[in-house]
């Protein structure tokens, strides 16, 4: 781990209804306790429960995000889709673009700078998902793509901090298999080297997501520049949750 601020951003996908948000109590007694200051905890649920969410996230030290937005900015007549300004006017402070599971279904990274850019415009902050398929993996691309994805995604944006990256391996995400600690490492070091050299970012701030769990977690913290970790299945069971969150900040 890194010394600065560890992020644990949950996110929930397509799972959700009202009462999970009890879910949440010992969350929220955890993030308040003076020892945990230093994590990053933020709940990305679906569209329907980001004003729930918002609400209780005011009893803790918790934040909220978002899990996509639609690329138009603003109001107007785009039925089904939710704008950035609609996001932030629901007291969210946080989005996820980019993720794989919105790039299969049609995100490109012409359509994800658009997304990124009215993210900014809202002042919202960022959390960039990057990564290689199973297939860019074994061709050997992993390094040609993350940095395609880096590049394209990031067109026209200089020095805006609020960015996380999140770096998930596409063959890692809910399938149990995972890359190895110096596989990782190398990434993120790729990664934060061209975030400072050619956008200007002072601190790269880069996490890693893909079958994160309260098992594996005590193995990945020990991987030096993460700054935190994007959880899927894991964050859905409160216990599982808190249980990454102590083995990481003992
Ligand atoms: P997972 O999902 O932890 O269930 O692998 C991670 C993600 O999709 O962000």
């Amino acid at each position: 781990m890194t010394n600065n601020k560890i992020y644990f951003i949950a996110n929930w996908k397509m799972n959700a209804y009202s009462s999970l948000i009890n879910r949440l109590n010992k969350v929220i007694n955890l993030s308040k306790k003076k020892k945990f200051k230093k994590a990053g905890i933020i709940y990305c649920p679906p569209f329907t429960l980001l004003e729930q969410f918002v609400k209780i996230s005011k009893r803790g030290n918790i934040d909220v995000g978002a899990q996509d937005c639609f690329y138009e900015s603003g109001f107007g007549p785009y039925t089904g889709n939710v704008s950035t300004k609609m996001i932030k006017l629901t007291g969210a402070r946080y989005i996820i673009l980019g993720h794989s599971e919105k790039r299969t279904i049609g995100d490109n990274n012409n359509i994800i700078n658009k997304k990124i850019k009215s993210s900014i415009n809202e002042k919202l902050k960022i959390i960039f998902c990057i990564g290689e398929s199973y297939k860019e993996k074994k061709q050997k691309k992993t390094y040609q793509v993350i940095k395609n994805q880096i590049i394209h995604g990031l067109k026209n944006i200089k020095k805006y901090n609020d960015i996380i990256i999140a770096y998930e391996p596409v063959w890692s995400i809910g399938t149990g298999l995972m890359p190895k600690n110096y596989e990782i490492f190398q990434k993120i070091d790729f990664i934060k080297t061209i975030l400072r050299k050619k956008f200007k970012f002072n601190t790269p701030k880069v996490i890693y997501g893909g079958s994160v769990n309260s098992k594996n977690i005590n193995n990945l913290k020990k991987i030096k520049n993460v700054d935190g970790f994007l959880i899927g299945g894991a964050s859905l069971n409160q216990n599982k949750f808190i249980d990454i969150v102590k083995k990481t900040i003992i």
